[in-house]
């Protein structure tokens, strides 16, 4: 039987101040989802609005960032987590949730965040995808993979609250 974890000392997790999502700093909070919904090692999508935010519960505690991979926008809450590091099923491209930074390029290539370019790889035991040259190409080459963008947590009565842009 596995060994169920106490939500109870949940709390916000730091995140780098210069990766704060716009239209945060003087966002109101809303509730989310309540804390006991989110085990710990656990991410999770919730949609308000127009908006959806990928909550993961961390050993750094509580992190809310867009649901959007910073590559080409695919759901990270479908992705797997290990530790800090959440990783896109489309590409399998793999994001640092303290730092922010790519901790491994999507298979595609393409530019990192400071707009460094990185080629295409394959994963282990598969043969290297054939990128023929072409607009296809030069859009992947040039699609820049930026850095994760956080919304503010704040834990309110047994409730994950994130701070929404209006
Ligand atoms: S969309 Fe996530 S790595 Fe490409």
């Amino acid at each position: 039987m596995p060994l169920m974890r106490s939500t109870a000392g949940a709390h916000p997790a730091a995140f780098p101040a210069r990766l704060q999502a716009v239209g945060t700093a003087d966002a109101a909070y809303r509730p989310v989802l309540a804390v006991v919904e989110l085990s710990e090692n656990e991410m999770r999508r919730v949609t308000i609005g127009e908006l959806d935010v990928l909550l993961v519960n961390t050993e750094r505690g509580i992190f809310a960032t867009d649901d959007r991979c910073p590559h080409m926008s695919a759901p990270l809450s479908i992705g797997d987590l290990d530790g800090c590091i959440v990783g896109c099923p489309l590409h399998d491209g793999r994001f640092d949730l303290v730092s922010g930074d790519t901790a491994q390029m999507p298979t595609t290539g393409g530019l990192d965040a400071d707009g460094v370019y990185h080629p295409t790889w394959s994963p282990a035991g598969r043969d290297p995808k054939v990128d023929p040259p072409g607009k296809k190409a030069e859009a992947r080459r040039l699609t820049r993979v930026r850095r994760l963008r956080y919304y503010p947590v704040r834990i309110t009565d047994g409730m994950i609250e994130v701070a929404i842009p209006a």
